[in-house]
């Protein structure tokens, strides 16, 4: 039979009253709560068990344990809302929201492998004292073939290979590349120059892993006095340094009729570093095996140049370079084709530029 003494009844709301105290989360009170005014805490019991004591001692000890019971309830109270109100105040201090700061509401894009190449080389000449030059991509035809000694009869001014305007007597196209930029700079600049141009230029081509028919170049240009070929080459080196790494560059002559003597800058093929050269039992697919890729053209700027520009070519002399920029990119980076720096899957732009999500 339940103990219903006033010291057991005394003990029984002391323990209640710690344990209420000692709880510290709604948590740790129901717990106590249960012990202590539950239906099989001691003074639960205790309350059940009056109706077995003898008549005359029932009155006391019911007064006794309704009084303790009440004290019990008015103590859990009291705890429930201080312990209540402590735990909001946490949770609205942690879940607490700035109602202040931007929403996105589309999911962000990445920029262009093409557009973060150009602010990288961009960055690479301006570093050195060089200027960005722009030029318009509807040309003049006359820019962008006869000032740059380019005559009428020369197969890139072929309609198959240059996209023309239409009047035809406008005599406007779309620019085949950027070497009318180095025309348009002479003429407009005070010398010396050094320029970068980087732009869009189109051709009448396939479009293909290899060719599109709008694709981006970087031109070169450096008018000053006493500019030979080994400034060329020492930019170029830098260049590529800048692009690839530690990575060797060699000039092979060619032709161009705005340079001369011209030539074609091949970078070192990263792949097999010309190993491959010679070994017909490990052929290399990026070279050929032929131990370089060409990376672009360039060469001494051509008198013939200077002077349609009003430049004294015996005072000044210069160097150009123009090469493609997707090309670039796909040594760089590993990208295999074309298409994918035209189709606008921003998956394939994040993936080039590093770009999360
Ligand atoms: N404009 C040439 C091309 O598109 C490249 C070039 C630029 C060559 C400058 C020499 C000097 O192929």
């Amino acid at each position: 039979m339940a103990d219903l003494s006033k010291t057991a009844i005394d003990a029984a709301v002391a323990a209640a009253l710690a344990a209420f105290a000692a709880a510290g989360s709604n948590a740790e009170l129901k717990a106590a709560r249960l012990a202590h005014a539950g239906d099989k805490s001691p003074l639960a019991l205790a309350n059940r068990a009056i109706g077995e004591l003898p008549g005359p001692q029932r009155k006391e000890a019911g007064q006794r344990i309704g009084h303790a019971r009440d004290e019990v309830r008015r103590a859990l109270a009291a705890r429930e809302a201080e312990v209540g109100a402590a735990e909001l105040a946490r949770r609205l201090d942690a879940e607490r929201v700035d109602v202040t700061l931007p929403v996105s509401f589309a999911p962000p894009g990445a920029p262009h492998p093409i557009s973060a190449l150009i602010d990288l080389v961009s960055e690479v000449f301006v570093s050195m004292g060089w200027e960005i030059a722009e030029g318009p991509e509807l040309e003049a035809e006359w820019l962008n073939f006869d000032a740059l000694n380019i005559t009428q009869d020369h197969p890139a001014r072929a309609t198959t290979d240059t996209l023309f305007v239409e009047p035809l007597d406008s005599h406007l196209l779309l620019r085949t590349h950027t070497s009318p930029v180095q025309i348009r700079t002479l003429l407009e600049r005070p010398l010396p120059v050094y320029i970068v141009c980087p732009g869009k230029t189109y051709r009448a081509d396939e479009f293909d892993a290899t060719h599109v028919p709008v694709f981006h170049q970087l031109e070169g240009l450096v008018v000053d006095k006493g500019i030979s070929l080994a400034h060329l080459k020492g930019t170029l080196d830098h260049f590529a340094k800048a692009m690839f790494g530690d990575v060797r560059t060699r000039l092979r002559p060619h032709y161009f009729p705005f340079t001369e003597p011209s030539g074609e800058v091949d970078l070192e093929c990263f792949v097999c570093h010309g190993a491959s050269v010679g070994d017909p039992e490990h052929p290399c697919r990026t070279c050929k095996s032929e131990g370089w890729i060409e990376w672009g053209g360039c060469g001494v700027v051509n008198p013939r140049v200077l002077k349609a520009c009003g430049v004294d070519s015996e005072v000044y002399s210069g160097f150009a370079f123009g090469m493609g920029l997707e090309r670039t990119l796909m040594f760089r980076n590993n990208a295999a084709d074309m298409r994918d720096f035209v189709e606008g899957d921003v998956r394939f732009s994040r993936s080039l530029t590093g770009t999360a999500r």
